[in-house]
C-alpha cells in the first residue's frame, strides 16, 4: 500500500455525537471503509476510526471518535471531547426528537469542547425522502442560528458523507 512511511502533517481529533440509532457509527463506517452494516448494533463505549487524507498537499490523518447516544453506554465525557477539533452534531431527520435534542448536545460539546472546535450539523438517513420530518429549512435556521455548517447525508446510499467530512475538516485545517 506504500503507507508505511508516509509522512504525517497533521493529525486532528474529530468526535461524533448525537441520540442514538441517528446513523453515527454508519456515517463513520462509510467515511473510513465505504462500508454500510444495516443490522449495525448500539456503540458501547467509545470506538474510533481513522482516515488519511491529502489536504493541500499535506497529509492529514482525521481520527474519528465514536460514542454511544444511549446515556447508560456513553464513557466518560470529558475524555471524549478533550483535544477534539472537529464535532459532527447528528440527528436523523425522520426523527423531529433527535433534531430537537441538538440543542443539548451542543449544549454539552460547548461545555467541554474548545471553542474554536469546528462544529458540523448533520441530517443522515435523507434517503428516506418520504418519511422526512425535519424540514431543511428549519436545520438551516439552527445552523446559521448558532454558527455551524450544515448538510444532510445518507450513509446508507453514500451521499454527502465524504463532503461533509471533508468541508469539516478544510475548516480545521
Ligand atoms: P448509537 O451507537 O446507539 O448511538 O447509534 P448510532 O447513531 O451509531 O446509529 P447506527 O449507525 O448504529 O445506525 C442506527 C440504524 O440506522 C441502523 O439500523 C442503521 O442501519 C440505520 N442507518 C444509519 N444510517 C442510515 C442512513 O443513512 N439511511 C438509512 N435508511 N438508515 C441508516
Ligand atoms: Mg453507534
Amino acid at each position: 500500500y506504500g503507507d508505511y512511511n508516509q509522512k504525517i502533517d497533521y493529525v486532528f481529533k474529530v468526535v461524533l455525537i448525537g441520540d442514538s440509532a441517528v446513523g453515527k457509527s454508519q456515517l463513520l463506517a462509510r467515511f473510513a471503509r465505504n462500508e454500510f452494516n444495516v443490522d449495525s448494533k448500539a456503540t458501547i463505549g467509545v470506538e474510533f476510526q481513522t482516515k488519511t487524507l491529502v489536504i493541500d498537499n499535506k497529509t492529514v490523518k482525521s481520527q474519528i471518535w465514536d460514542t454511544a447516544g444511549q446515556e447508560r453506554y456513553r464513557a466518560v465525557t470529558s475524555a471524549y471531547y478533550r483535544g477534539a477539533v472537529g464535532a459532527m452534531l447528528v440527528y436523523d431527520m425522520t426523527k423531529r426528537q433527535s433534531f430537537d435534542n441538538m440543542e443539548r448536545w451542543l449544549e454539552e460539546l460547548r461545555g467541554h469542547a474548545d471553542t474554536n472546535i469546528v462544529i458540523m450539523l448533520i441530517g443522515n438517513k435523507c434517503d428516506l425522502a418520504n418519511l422526512r420530518a425535519v424540514p431543511t429549512e428549519d436545520a438551516q435556521e439552527f445552523a446559521q442560528r448558532e454558527s455551524l455548517f450544515f448538510m444532510e447525508t445518507s450513509a446508507l446510499e453514500s451521499t454527502n458523507v465524504e463532503t461533509a467530512f471533508f468541508t469539516a475538516l478544510i475548516q480545521i485545517y
